[in-house]
């Protein structure tokens, strides 16, 4: 499945910088360019992160915390609150 179809990236693609340590949007952007044009993107990007145990970005924690989180999102947000 297509992550980022402004640069023709799959969700494996994205997984394979996340296994070669990469931690935030903008590493996963260094190593193949996804969220890089529109943008659109990296909201799942971030939530790829998050299901892989990276640290999501400091707003979604915010929202974790105002209760504003997507559904879908309390794994992720239940990640960073518990490292916390
Ligand atoms: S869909 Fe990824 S930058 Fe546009």
């Amino acid at each position: 499945m297509y992550v980022c179809m402004c640069h023709a990236v799959t969700e494996a693609q994205v997984k394979q910088e996340i296994d070669g340590g990469a931690v935030t949007p903008r590493q996963i952007a260094k190593g193949c360019k996804a969220g890089t044009d529109c943008g659109s993107c990296v909201r799942r990007i971030q939530a790829l992160l998050g299901e892989h145990g990276a640290r999501p970005c400091p707003t979604s924690r915010l929202a974790a915390r105002l209760g504003l989180a997507e559904p879908g999102a309390d794994a992720v947000a239940g990640t960073a609150l518990e490292a916390a």
